[in-house]
């Protein structure tokens, strides 16, 4: 593996095997000595130009923990605000010898033109393109899912038959893209509820049910209950008539919460508008999986980073 672009270049074993080495990633993150020397040497750039917290620390405490030097670049400061070009900055960073690039783009595509340019040879990891995908999310999404349901038994495992309900802004949403992509070749059944105005044209050619009621979707108990953020700096009209009434439709509060069965997970990406799409009794409850998302989400770049940069025997 090169690139890791879209979860849609994943097939079945190597999705399975990157959860697998973010197992072990995992555990080495137990011991007391947490840093491995897999990357020492290489560098690795992390190329920002949309705004970022978890995705951006993740990725940057997962390459020093494997030993690599990070530069964080930020388009806000850079010579991209006097508007240098996708290609100069590429080239820059080719100079300078980078061996992997992270990147995080408001336009759908930018990691793949970058891949594919020959402005630069590095592994390029997409971390959020757009509204297209964010492939490290739904691996450690997955991964998430994997190891609440199957625990000890995970390793060498997908998500048969696992029942997952993802919940509003599906259509801004690139997590829901990757997660659609990724838990269909891992064997798992997705259910997709919003509104109308926030499912994208063309969802019934994905391999998913659609439904607009999340109370009929609470009570056909799901294993995993996925809830989106509202991605208000991405809409440019009106998709819902008022917060109020999204969140008493579509919000997952406490009363749903009561309903839903107490062996079912509750995910949700972050950043969360508390009270609008979630309540805060509802991420902050047992059946949560939100801070484990984070974590987990370290040892998921760890393997990504591990496999493009480390020249691919685990
Ligand atoms: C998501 C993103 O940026 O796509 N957040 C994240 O990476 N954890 C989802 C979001 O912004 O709502």
């Amino acid at each position: 593996m090169k690139h890791l672009l879209s979860t849609k270049d994943l097939s079945r074993d190597e999705a399975v095997q990157i959860l697998d080495l973010a197992e072990d990633m995992a555990q080495a993150g137990t011991r007391e000595v947490k840093k491995l020397p897999a990357l020492r040497g290489r560098t690795v750039v992390n190329l920002f130009f949309e705004d970022s917290t978890r995705t951006k620390i993740s990725f940057e405490a997962a390459a020093k923990r494997l030993s690599a030097d990070v530069i964080n670049f930020t388009a806000k400061g850079s010579s991209v605000s006097k508007g240098e070009s996708l290609k100069d900055t590429a080239q820059t960073l080719a100079a300078i010898g980078a061996d992997g690039v992270v990147i995080r783009h408001h336009s759908s595509g930018a990691p793949r033109v970058l891949a594919q340019s020959g402005w630069i040879d590095a592994g390029v990891v997409n971390a959020g393109d757009g509204t297209h995908e964010h492939p490290t999310q739904g691996l450690l999404d997955a991964f998430t899912m994997r190891k609440r349901l199957h625990g000890d038994a995970s390793r060498g495992r997908a998500l048969d038959g696992v029942t997952v309900t993802i919940v509003g802004d599906i259509l801004h949403s690139r997590v829901a893209r990757s997660n659609v992509w990724l838990l269909e070749t891992l064997g798992a059944e997705v259910t997709l509820v919003a509104p109308a105005t926030l499912l994208p044209v063309g969802v019934d050619t994905w391999p998913v049910a659609v439904g607009y009621d999340l109370d009929a979707a609470v009570a056909a108990k799901p294993d995993v209950l996925m809830m989106l953020r509202i991605q208000s700096e991405r809409m440019n009209a009106a998709f819902f008539p008022t917060a109020r009434e999204y969140s008493r439709q579509w919000g997952f509060d406490d009363e749903r919460l009561a309903r839903l069965p107490a062996a079912s997970l509750v995910m949700h990406p972050g950043p969360m508008n508390r009270g609008l799409e979630i309540s805060s009794g509802a991420a902050d409850s047992a059946r949560s999986t939100i801070i484990e998302q984070v974590a987990n989400g370290v040892s998921i770049r760890m393997a990504v980073l591990y496999l493009l940069l480390a020249g691919g025997a685990a």
